[in-house]
C-alpha cells in the first residue's frame, strides 16, 4: 500500500516534469520562431534603408565633391584677397567679421559687396565668376559657417 502510493506519486512527478519539459521546449520554440521572424523583417528594413541610403548618398557625393572643390579653390582666392582685412579666422579686422556673420546668408549681397566695393572695401571684379563662386562658397562654409553652394550661375547673374 505504502510503495503503490509513492509509484503513484513518482508516476505524477514524472508526468509533471515531462508535461513543464514540453511546455519549456515549445515555448522557445515558439519564441525562437518569433524571434526568426522579427529577425526577418529588420533585415528587411535594413535593406530598404540601405538601398535609400545609397540613393541618397550618389546625389549627397556629388554635392560634398563640388563643395569640397569650391572650398579648396576659394580658401586660396580668400587668402590672397581678403584675409588681410577680414582675418584668417573670418574674425575681422579693417573690414568687418565674416564668421557668424548673418549678413552671409544673402548670395546677392555677397556678389554685389566683392564685384561692386563698398565704402572701404575696393572692387574685386577682376576676379571671373568661378573665383567668386569659390570665395563666396568658402566665407559661408568656414569658421562655423553653414551657409550652403554658391555657383558660378549664381554670380554670373549678379554681374
Ligand atoms: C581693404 C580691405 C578689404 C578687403 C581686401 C576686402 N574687404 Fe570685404 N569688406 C571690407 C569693409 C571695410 C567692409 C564693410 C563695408 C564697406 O565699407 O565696404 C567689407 C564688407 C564685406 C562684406 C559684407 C559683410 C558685412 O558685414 O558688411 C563681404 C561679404 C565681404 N566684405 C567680403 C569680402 C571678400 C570675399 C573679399 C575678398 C575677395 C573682401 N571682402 C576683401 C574691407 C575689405
Amino acid at each position: 500500500m505504502a510503495m503503490k502510493l509513492v509509484s503513484r506519486k513518482v508516476t505524477f512527478g514524472l508526468a509533471a516534469v515531462a508535461v513543464a519539459a514540453f511546455v519549456g521546449v515549445s515555448g522557445q520554440l515558439g519564441l525562437a520562431q518569433a524571434s526568426e521572424d522579427d529577425e526577418a523583417a529588420e533585415e528587411a528594413a535594413a535593406d530598404d534603408e540601405a538601398a535609400a541610403d545609397e540613393a541618397e548618398a550618389e546625389g549627397a557625393g556629388e554635392e560634398d565633391a563640388a563643395l569640397a572643390q569650391l572650398m579648396t579653390e576659394g580658401g586660396s582666392v580668400y587668402s590672397s584677397n581678403c584675409q588681410a582685412c577680414h582675418g584668417n579666422e573670418g574674425q575681422g579686422g579693417a573690414g568687418p567679421a565674416l564668421a557668424g556673420s548673418p549678413i552671409l546668408t544673402s548670395i546677392g549681397t555677397i556678389s554685389r559687396q566683392v564685384i561692386d566695393g563698398g565704402d572701404r572695401m575696393p572692387s574685386f571684379s577682376q576676379l571671373s565668376d568661378r573665383q567668386i563662386a569659390a570665395v563666396a562658397t568658402f566665407i559661408r562654409n568656414s569658421w562655423g559657417n553653414e551657409f550652403g553652394i554658391v555657383t558660378e550661375e549664381d554670380i554670373a547673374s549678379w554681374r
